[in-house]
């Protein structure tokens, strides 16, 4: 694994920035997207910069189920705000929460994911040490399926929702095989909360129990993190 480490959220914003520029001048096309707090510094960077994504396509990690695309807690409504509205992409590609039948749906992205493999996937990690939404304990070959939200996923996210009862307690997401396709990943975490999940992710002993210690086994992994988040290296 690369590690950078920077000061704080904006420069690590700039250098994933950079990452994308890199990436997309080697010919990558295909992006496989994050939500949450970690990457809304990077997404502002490729907002406020001229790159180009009409001719890329975007597949997301994640979404909660039973939330239509328009709830501005969905990641989907997340996504337009932070990125697709300012920056389009040819085609983009979220789990539809709202879906009326679960398996078929999982069919759908999973075959989504078959016929756009990912050129760089972006992610950010949990407090403990998930990705997208792969909790503890979650198979390493798993493809896209529903999962159950741990308590501590609940009461992190809890802050985006007016009460933590209102956060959803399933999500559609990718599993870890399929991050593990990704043909590049820049992993992103900011702050000390983040500290014990990103030593663990990188120096930890490679085990489901600790999903982003998967990527120890990825051959072209870069992680961003700042200062505080690096503090237990
Ligand atoms: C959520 C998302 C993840 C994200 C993680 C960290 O549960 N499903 O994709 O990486 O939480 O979120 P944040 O960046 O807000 O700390």
């Amino acid at each position: 694994m690369k590690v950078i480490i920077v000061k704080d959220k904006e420069v690590g914003g700039k250098k994933a920035y950079d990452v994308f520029v890199e990436t997309l001048k080697k010919g990558s096309r295909t992006f496989g997207l994050a939500t949450g707090g970690t990457p809304e510094t990077t997404y502002k960077q490729l907002v406020n910069s001229d790159l180009d994504f009409t001719d890329c396509t975007s597949v997301n990690l994640d979404e909660y189920v039973g939330l239509t695309p328009d709830n501005p807690q969905s990641y989907n409504y997340y996504m337009h705000k932070h990125l697709f509205d300012s920056k389009p992409f040819k085609n983009s590609y979220l789990p539809d929460g709202s879906a009326k039948d679960e398996n078929e749906e999982i069919k759908r992205y999973n075959n989504i994911l078959k016929d756009n493999p990912i050129d760089l996937q972006l992610l950010g990690i949990g407090k403990n040490g998930h990705i997208g939404f792969n909790e503890p304990g979650s198979p390493i070959d798993a493809k896209t399926r529903k999962v159950h939200l741990t308590e501590s996923t609940i009461a992190a996210n809890a802050r985006y929702f007016k009460n933590k009862d209102e956060v959803p307690q399933y999500a559609y997401s990718m599993g870890i095989g399929s991050i593990m396709q990704a043909k590049e990943i820049l992993v992103e975490a900011f702050g000390a909360e983040k500290a014990e999940a990103v030593a663990k992710m990188i120096e930890g002993k490679v085990s489901p129990d600790v999903p982003a210690s998967i990527l120890q086994r990825h051959a072209n992994v870069t992680v961003i993190v700042d200062e505080q988040a690096a503090k237990l290296l």
